[in-house]
């Protein structure tokens, strides 16, 4: 209901900044004081992006929440607390993040409707970063990290910068790249191909520069492309990510990757040609099936025209023919 959505914004707001009083002047907060600076943040930063600290004792947390009058319904409806046995209401309340430095996540407008909580100290036995579950008011697939503050300037330089982590789209923000946004973990989804279609029609990716992130810029053209969203790769060191590459070679030559952004098929070809995918004749053809396939996906006529030519070049085959196995591609989808 209205309601309860609204006490699940409130707890998310109180929440993001009790976190931040915490993690800004709590005595057991050192360590996680400590983390923030071994990342490159001021105070200032973190005031900016109101990131806090869950402490490692649960009762913290849940004390705070009682003398705020937040039921234990409302806080496991919240994602923040989960029942130590689902659907048994009297098993205990458990504090989904511990000791974690807490990142809101925010809705267009801004509101605070999820935390991604990354560990401070390396531990096996949990993830590196826990998000919050799906709720009422938060669903994955539908939100990008930093948009509220990204969507000015998306509209402006007329392309999103799409990254991996909260903390790659933070870091541009900070060196002034201010369209960056994050799928915060998950998967580039249609859903999120439609909101930023509102927005802009072109798209740059800038995944992490190691085989996940490969991985994920295929995907995510899968997304972009039928919805009409021209789609180009920026390109990094192995191993790099926008906040390794902006903190070791600074935001200017960082702006220079940008600039530099590949087209879709070239990067796609131009790293099989690299890798010596494309050296025999059959793998030409393989590659020339699945370019066809994914040619097809592109909603917008005029942006195919451009690709087929890049795809044809550097495949050695004509763009008739690319043409012609796209329709056919289009009349017997996969
Ligand atoms: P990365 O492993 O590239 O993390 O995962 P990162 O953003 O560079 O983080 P730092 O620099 O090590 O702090 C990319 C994104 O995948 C999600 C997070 O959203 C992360 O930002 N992720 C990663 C998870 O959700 N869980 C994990 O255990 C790891
Ligand atoms: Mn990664
Ligand atoms: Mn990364
Ligand atoms: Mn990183
Ligand atoms: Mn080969």
């Amino acid at each position: 209901s209205r309601k309860s959505r609204g006490r699940l914004m409130d707890i998310h707001r109180e929440a993001t900044a009790f976190f931040h009083e915490l993690l800004m002047k709590n005595a057991a907060a050192g360590h996680a004081r400590d983390y923030l600076k071994s990342r490159g943040f001021g105070r200032e930063m973190a005031d900016r992006w109101a990131l806090g600290w869950m402490p490692d004792n649960p009762r913290m947390f849940l004390d705070w929440a009682r003398a705020r009058k937040f039921s234990g319904r409302e806080l496991v409806d919240s994602g923040i607390v989960k029942l130590k046995e689902d659907n048994n209401p009297k098993s205990g309340l458990f504090v989904r993040f511990q000791d974690r430095l807490m990142f809101p996540i925010r809705n267009e407008i801004g509101d605070v409707i999820a935390f991604t909580a990354r560990q401070l100290r390396e531990n096996k036995n949990s993830g590196k970063y826990i998000n919050s579950p799906e709720t009422a008011i938060y669903k994955k697939s539908r939100v990008f990290f930093a948009l509220d503050r990204a969507k000015k300037s998306i509209l402006n330089e007329k392309a999103a910068l799409l990254c991996e982590g909260q903390l790659d789209a933070i870091c541009c923000h900070e060196s002034g790249i201010t369209q960056a946004i994050a799928t915060s973990g998950t998967a580039c989804t249609a859903d999120h191909a439609r909101i930023l279609k509102r927005y802009t029609s072109n798209v740059l990716l800038c995944f992490d520069a190691d085989r996940a992130g490969l991985e994920a810029v295929e995907k995510a053209y899968r997304q972009l492309a039928p919805e009409g969203l021209g789609v180009r790769v920026v390109e990094m060191p192995a191993g790099d990510d926008p906040d390794s590459y902006l903190k070791s070679q600074g935001a200017d030559a960082f702006r220079q990757l940008l600039a530099n952004a590949k087209e879709f098929f070239d990067f796609k070809l131009e790293r099989g040609k690299a890798t010596g995918r494309f050296d025999s004749a059959a793998e030409r053809a393989v590659a020339l099936g699945e370019c066809v396939e994914m040619l097809a996906l592109m909603s917008d006529f005029a942006a195919r025209e451009n690709q087929i030519n890049i795809v044809a070049t550097h495949l050695q085959t004509s763009s008739v023919v690319l043409r012609d196995e796209i329709a056919k591609a289009k009349a017997n989808p996969k």
